[in-house]
């Protein structure tokens, strides 16, 4: 069965680098990818660089240039650390300053608008009379009136995680000089909300298989009823409204941001000579979205209600949301300078640590925690001391004790047939899990059959029936490396390296595993090698050092 798969990773933005927050956010894209292109299905897995909106202006004016420099900046260290130091094998990765992008929000802005579904209105909005201009929503901070949170910004509250209205936010102010903004009229265009209740209310219902953080708040927005929208903005960074005589206006950034999902997939096609269609006009595509919490409401709500409103269009199945990822226990902030960057950590560690960690650790239900000390006990213990053990102990000593290599035998006893039994139902196990975004999970399977393989080794002794009965050892032996074949799959959606690794030790070619049992065949080994370098604590203690500075 050839299936459809379309995976949007969030566009990170373009203002600053990327921390390990980010990272627990988007791994299981990558993951989700990888597994459905073994499995066969036709992937098309994108994501980008959001571009515009007001952080990437602050940080402009801060650092004196123009905001396309910034993102720019920013776009190419994505590239580098998420794509060439993460492995994330995004089909397409664009940049929400793309022609094509550009070309795309206009033309849905300019349908919705001839459907009425944006509409024309004047209201009143913050304006700063001493930095004299209106104050985008996130220039505001108040508190919010919902939970009371003190620091709660125009657009959203990080207190609850609701949108907010900014007009309701209490004893607002501008974030730039502090003073209490005016209230003046100002025309702007409205994304009409309140006509999608119906539509989207009957999409959440039928929806399987979205993280329970989304869905419970998606469902508390609905129940609350949605609002209208504004969806333009007066600054100068952004994409202009397609209509004369508005063309200062911007586009709010959210609004265009989350079209980059099938810019990107035009982009794609354009270059790829493939045909976006077949994922977006197409009824038995599967739509997956991954992202951090606090872009629920974009991908459950807005998203789906633009694609509602231009039509034909595909709408989400799969909303993955994570909770948060914080650091020593403690939030990651740039501001306090708290934080791992990526690019750092990809300099001393290797990327398939993060990657193991991450997923292991992932916060998929409720928040997890980033600490130097678990993840060296983590990676030297269960990647190392648990997968690498076993594959390296066997492979090494198919190497030194058969030259020729190991033939599986016919009749296998009975502690080796349950073995490949486990093995064999590692498949359908790990993809359910995998499928569900139960990444995490699907990780765990993968690691119950190394554990099986460490006391399956333990059990059989080769080391002493090399010489009492070498036929024996060899069958064993030829049982466990057919295992660790099975594993060069299973492992290869999570840690594609290693994957790659152990198919290079088994004379095997990456290129062509199959998410399906492997049949048995004689195998030789070569070269082998441990997979993976121990974290030492004097390394544990030199971060622990860098991150208290
Ligand atoms: N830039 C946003 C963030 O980092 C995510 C945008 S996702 C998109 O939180 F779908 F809107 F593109
Ligand atoms: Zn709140």
């Amino acid at each position: 069965m050839n299936r459809k798969i379309m995976i949007g990773a969030a566009l990170p933005y373009a203002n600053g680098s990327l921390h390990l927050g980010h990272v627990a956010g988007l791994i299981g894209a990558d993951v989700l990818a990888r597994y459905f292109r073994l499995k066969g299905d036709s992937v098309l897995f994108v994501s980008g660089s959001d571009c515009h909106g007001t952080p990437i202006l602050f940080e402009a004016e801060k650092q004196k240039t123009h905001p396309s420099v910034i993102a720019e900046k920013y776009h190419r260290e994505f590239v580098e650390t998420l794509i060439d130091g993460m492995d994330f094998s995004y089909d397409f990765f664009t940049k929400t300053t793309s022609d094509v992008h550009r070309e795309t929000v206009q033309d849905i802005f300019l349908k919705l608008y001839e459907k009425n579904d944006i509409y024309k209105k004047t209201e009143r909005l913050p304006y700063c009379k001493k930095c004299k201009k209106f104050l985008p929503d996130r220039y505001i901070e108040g508190k919010c009136y919902l939970c009371n949170f003190t620091s709660a910004r125009g657009d959203q509250c990080d207190g609850c995680g609701s949108l907010m209205e900014t007009k309701k936010i209490i004893d607002p102010k501008c974030k730039i000089c502090e003073s209490s903004p005016l209230w003046k009229d100002a025309e702007h265009f409205f994304l009409r909300l309140s006509g999608f209740e119906k539509k989207l209310k009957k999409m959440v219902k039928e929806s399987s298989g979205w993280r329970i953080n989304a869905r419970n708040f998606t469902e508390k927005l609905l129940h609350q009823g949605l609002h209208d929208r504004s969806i333009t903005r007066d600054t100068e960074w952004g994409i202009s409204v397609p209509l004369r005589g508005y063309e200062s206006k911007k586009i709010y950034v959210w609004f265009e941001a989350v079209c980059a999902y099938l810019s990107a997939s035009k982009e794609w096609s354009l270059l790829k000579k493939r045909n976006w269609e077949d994922f977006w006009k197409n009824k038995d595509a599967i739509h997956y979205y991954v992202h951090g919490k606090d872009n629920i409401p974009f991908h459950s709500v807005i998203w789906p209600a633009i694609l509602l409103g231009y039509g034909d269009l595909h709408l989400p199945d799969k909303i993955i949301s994570s909770e948060y990822l914080t650091l020593e226990k403690k939030q990651f902030s740039k501001s306090r300078n708290w934080a791992i960057w990526l690019s750092d950590f990809l300099e001393d560690f290797d990327s398939e640590t993060l990657r193991y960690y991450l997923i292991a650790n992932g916060s998929e239900n409720s928040d997890a925690d980033f600490s130097w000390e678990e993840f060296s006990s983590k990676i030297n213990s269960e990647l190392i001391g648990n997968f690498g053990n076993y594959v390296y102990r066997t492979l090494s000593f198919i190497e030194k004790n058969y030259k020729d290599g190991v033939v599986f035998p016919e009749n296998p006893d009975e502690s080796s047939s349950s073995f490949l039994k486990l093995a064999e139902d590692s498949f359908p196990l790990v993809a359910s899990s995998i499928e569900k975004g139960h990444l995490r999970k699907g990780l765990q399977a993968v690691f119950k059959l190394v554990d099986y393989g460490n006391r399956y080794i333990n059990d059989k002794e080769p080391w002493s029936t090399v010489k009492s009965d070498p036929q024996r050892a060899e069958r064993d032996l030829a049982v466990a490396a057919h295992v660790i074949k099975c594993l060069a799959v299973l492992i290869s959606p999570f840690l594609p390296e290693t994957s790659q690794k152990i198919c290079n030790q088994m004379n095997t070619s990456p290129d062509n595993l199959k998410w399906i049992y492997p049949s048995p065949e004689k195998v030789s080994v070569k070269k082998t090698n441990p997979l993976y370098k121990k974290i030492d604590e004097e390394e544990v203690k030199k971060q622990l050092s860098l991150l208290k500075k």
